[in-house]
């Protein structure tokens, strides 16, 4: 489909499944050479990147364990306290090589708060792979060791990622159209 109607927006298509799953078969190649010999515990950030970790850990050739979380952010009772907190974190992450799996990454702000509670439990390695980077929006310090696409400040949906709960179910990603 070249375009799509959520929530009464249109949205067009703009990475097209062929495209991503050849950035994807990159992504995974990259970390197969990088990670060679050695063991990954990789952490996939719900909801959006359920598509994408799925997608990605299909090509990978090294020992790799995977695990689902969830980050909540809430405000907290001061109007400075930006709190975000990690469901599903099973196991401790000590001595591991763990490589973060996000679909997207847009200020920054949930892995920049995230990032200092993983690097607690002393991971022996600790790297990003985000599928999208709005890098033009990033304020927070994120250190994305590797990106699939740099993408432009509009909004996108499918492939796992969603507008007010919707689009997830696409195989490609579409990007919010411009009003006529
Ligand atoms: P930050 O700003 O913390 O944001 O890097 C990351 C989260 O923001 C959401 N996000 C989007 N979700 N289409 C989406 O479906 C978008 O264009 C978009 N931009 C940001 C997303 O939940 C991501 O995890
Ligand atoms: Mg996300």
């Amino acid at each position: 489909m070249a375009s799509i109607t959520i929530h009464e927006k249109r949205f067009s298509v703009y990475l097209s499944d062929e495209v991503l799953q050849k950035r994807i078969r990159e992504l995974a190649a990259a970390i197969n050479a990088d990670y060679a010999g050695k063991k990954v515990y990789f952490l996939a950030i719900l909801n959006g990147s359920f598509m994408f970790a799925a997608d990605f850990f299909k090509y990978l050739t090294i020992d790799s364990e995977i695990c689902f979380i969830k980050l909540v952010s809430y405000k907290g009772l001061k109007s400075s306290g930006e709190v975000t907190t990690a469901i599903g974190l099973e196991e401790d992450l000590h001595g591991k090589n763990v490589v973060i799996l996000e679909d997207i990454i847009d200020t920054g702000k949930t892995l920049h708060y995230f990032l200092p509670q993983l690097l607690h439990q002393q991971p022996s390695s600790l790297k990003i792979v985000a599928l999208l980077h709005k890098q033009e929006m990033t304020k927070y310090e994120v250190p994305i060791d590797y990106t699939g696409f740099v993408i432009p400040n509009k909004f996108v949906v499918g492939y796992g990622l969603d507008y007010d709960g919707l689009g997830r179910n696409y195989k490609d990603i579409y990007q919010l159209a411009d009003e006529e």
